[in-house]
């Protein structure tokens, strides 16, 4: 049970665990908070975790594990046979339960499976196009700059209006999924790919009706359904409260709904499932599955553990069991929930209404003195400025994900600018409390009546690829040391 009737009629929400492991903590002072920024380039990834109070910068190979995840690990992951060990027999039979797909692909992590898939399905190229609800960073460069495709995102008027309460924001535009469909013609088109509470809005859900009418369009063009399921724990349990068609069912019967309507899943385990790792399921079609598997023993490993640590293969057991349970991914929505009502009863942007994943704060709106593109070296980049900020006032380490996130054109070398440039404040699995999260909310609304000090961020080194992940910038203005100036006379270091 996790909601539970009080003495005055409302429902309380309780965890259903109890934590027995933990990691202290250390806040550094402000002045070590503002070298470690300069010294990272003003961008989060290259901030060393000694440095970071909170760490919110992804759910990704963070989570808290399970005890039954940690029994499995020190006891059929210490196995360790090159092929055919224990812990991946059981791991197909828990899969079997979960997932009624005919076949099973482990890889080292989600790209690694993205990459197979894709390799596959696009056939070398021959088939250009993926057609998707939002698109992923990693899809994206695999699909356009490994296989020299295009991914065209197709998602409802509301995914990118940050206001808008639509419940669905996941859902595909169908109008223009047939419209695309048949301007690019079929042969050309690789897959649609569903990405289940997709990550770059905010962690929002699809409706299940909206699925049913994707299939039939996949079906009548004869076109593959390709489902990201990385963070499936969350897009069911928020179907679980809002969706009509998912009303009084259980997190199993509708992943084996949604499964049977699906051609090929993948997911980076790492996420809804806990382990770091990945993997590829296959409905039925065995020479897809045959030629998955030529390129996996290529490129992950062999097929009893697919890159994957055989700890991490024998965690997965536990990891398919807590994505589907129907009480554990409540925690961090009830989370997100909290704090974004929080931050909005302040006015402050944040995506609405609360998704999976995390906070998501609506940087463009935050900040809207800062232009969303650099021009004429005077800085620009709302979210990147954003998450720097808030680093170097809290310790707290978020993500930037918007326009730095978006690579520029690799034809032209021209910015694609972004609908949404937010600031994700991510909610790893079951690792952090209230306390935590009022702390987080504090200094966000500190530095909205501070945010006239912001301004934006310039590049000093820009990758091609993936930039956000290496890129080094600098605040505009030295705005960093006025900033702390002003946090100093406020706080003190702390
Ligand atoms: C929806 C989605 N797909 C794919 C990936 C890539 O997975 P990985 O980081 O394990 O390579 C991620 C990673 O965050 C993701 O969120």
């Amino acid at each position: 049970m996790v909601y539970l009737k009080k003495s005055n009629g409302d429902y309380i929400y309780i965890p259903d665990l109890r934590i027995r492991v933990f990691q202290k903590l250390k806040l550094q002072p402000l002045k070590e908070r503002y070298r470690a920024l300069i010294e990272a380039g003003w961008n989060t990834f290259r901030i060393p975790v000694e440095k970071i109070y909170i760490d919110m910068l992804t759910d990704s190979g963070v989570n808290a594990i399970s005890l039954e995840q940690l029994s499995d690990m020190l006891g059929l992951g210490l196995e360790d046979a090159y092929a055919g060990n224990r812990a991946y027999y059981k791991l197909l039979d828990v899969f079997k339960e979960y997932i009624p797909h005919k076949y099973l692909v482990l890889t080292h992590q989600g790209r690694a499976a993205e990459n197979l898939v894709f390799r596959v399905l696009m056939k070398n190229g021959k088939k250009r196009y993926v057609l998707t609800n939002i698109h992923f960073t990693t899809t994206r460069a695999i699909v356009e700059r490994v296989y020299g495709g295009r991914m065209i995102e197709l998602p409802v008027r509301e995914a990118f209006d940050t206001a808008s309460n639509f419940e669905f924001k996941g859902n595909v535009d169908l109008l223009k999924l047939e419209e695309e469909i048949r301007r690019l013609k079929p042969e050309n088109i690789a897959a649609v790919r569903i990405e289940y509470a997709s990550n770059l809005i905010g962690g929002q859900p699809f409706s299940l009706k909206n699925y049913y009418e994707t299939r039939e369009i996949c079906d009548k063009y004869g076109i593959p359904l390709v489902a990201d399921i990385s963070m499936a724990d969350w897009q069911i349990a928020l179907m679980k409260k809002r969706d009509p068609l998912a009303k009084g069912k259980n997190a199993l019967s509708i992943i084996r709904e949604l499964m049977e309507l699906t051609d090929i899943a993948y997911a980076s385990a790492r996420k809804g499932f806990y382990v770091r790792g990945g993997f590829i399921t296959v409905k039925n079609n065995d020479r897809i599955y045959e030629e998955l598997r030529t390129w996996q023993v290529v490129f992950e490993g062999h097929t009893t553990y697919g890159g994957m640590s055989l700890k991490e293969v024998a965690m997965l057991i536990d990891g398919v069991k807590m994505a589907f349970d129907d009480e554990l991914p409540f925690y961090e929505l009830e989370q997100i929930e909290y704090a974004v009502k929080e931050l909005d009863k302040r006015n402050i942007p944040v995506v609405k209404p609360p998704g999976g994943l995390g906070v998501h704060v609506d940087a463009k709106r935050f900040l809207p003195h800062v232009p969303l593109i650099p021009v004429n070296n005077q800085g620009g980049y709302p979210a990147g400025a954003l998450v720097s900020a808030l680093y170097l006032i809290s310790g707290i380490r978020g993500m930037e994900r918007g326009q730095i996130s978006m690579d520029r054109d690799p034809e032209t070398g021209e910015e694609i600018p972004v609908e949404l440039d937010l600031v994700r404040l991510a909610m790893p699995r079951k690792t952090y409390l209230k306390d935590h999260l009022d702390y987080m909310i504090d200094r966000l609304i500190w530095l909205f009546e501070n945010r006239h000090v912001l301004k934006g961020l310039k590049w000093v080194y820009e990758p091609p690829i993936m930039r956000f992940f290496e890129g080094l910038l600098k605040d505009h203005d030295n705005w960093g040391l006025e900033l702390s100036n002003i946090y100093m006379k406020h706080f003190g270091e702390f």
